[in-house]
């Protein structure tokens, strides 16, 4: 891939396509139309985030998986489905929270004889790319709490040095926002799925997402 957004001879940024005004549904209308990094091309739709215009508690995640490809509808795969039982299990009631990835588009791998889209980690450079997005709804939604899950949502939000084995479970601030949101860092839902003790890794999650609630 080039370092240039696709047929714009510019540095990957989606900030050209962002309206200059208007709500969450003119923004995701906008994203639907966004070049700003090459994931478009592959991917089927852009995923935007969804849920409660007005939540206290949003939540971002790294980018769609394959099911949210698909459907244009973030977090409803099997990620999906355990993050909504774990907030369940917190206390939270999920119709209520808004959610949403670092990065707006599917980016895979497929090989093999059924081709398979295997799922890829953004780079940095893309989610640098997707930032606006992700700044536009933290400025619409304007919740109380961010909910980080995952290393690439915790750089997104948190800034580079972020690790979630370190920063996992504490209120933070968010760095640059005088009386922002407070951020809680936790496992992404996909570890959670992948861990060998699975188990603890969702009580681990689950206790996470309760300091959240707790701060609202
Ligand atoms: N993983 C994510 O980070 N986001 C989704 O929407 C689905 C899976």
């Amino acid at each position: 891939m080039s370092d240039t957004a696709v047929g714009t001879g510019q540095e990957y940024d989606a900030a050209p396509y962002l309206p200059v005004r208007g709500g969450l549904a003119a923004y995701r209308r906008a994203a639907a139309e966004c070049r700003g990094c090459p994931l478009f091309a592959d991917a089927t739709t852009t995923v935007f985030g969804r849920g409660d215009p007005h939540a206290r508690m949003l939540l971002v995640g790294e980018q769609p998986g394959d099911q949210e490809d698909r459907k244009g509808e973030a977090f409803v795969g099997p990620a999906g489905r355990l993050l909504a039982k774990a907030l369940r299990e917190a206390g939270i009631d999920e119709e209520g929270v808004y959610l949403t990835n670092a990065v707006k588009h599917f980016k895979f791998t497929q090989s093999g004889p059924g081709k398979r889209r295997i799922h890829k980690a953004p780079s940095l450079r893309e989610m640098t790319a997707c930032r606006p997005w992700l700044e536009a709804e933290l400025r619409l939604v304007d919740p109380k709490v961010v909910v980080v899950l995952g290393a690439t949502a915790g750089k997104a939000v948190l800034g580079r040095s972020f690790r979630v084995g370190a920063d996992r479970g504490a209120l933070l601030p968010l760095p640059g926002v005088d009386g922002g949101p407070q951020v809680v860092a936790t496992l992404h839902p996909s570890a959670v799925l992948r861990a060998d003790d699975r188990e603890a890794a969702y009580a681990g999650l689950v206790a996470d997402l309760r300091v959240a609630a707790g701060a609202l």
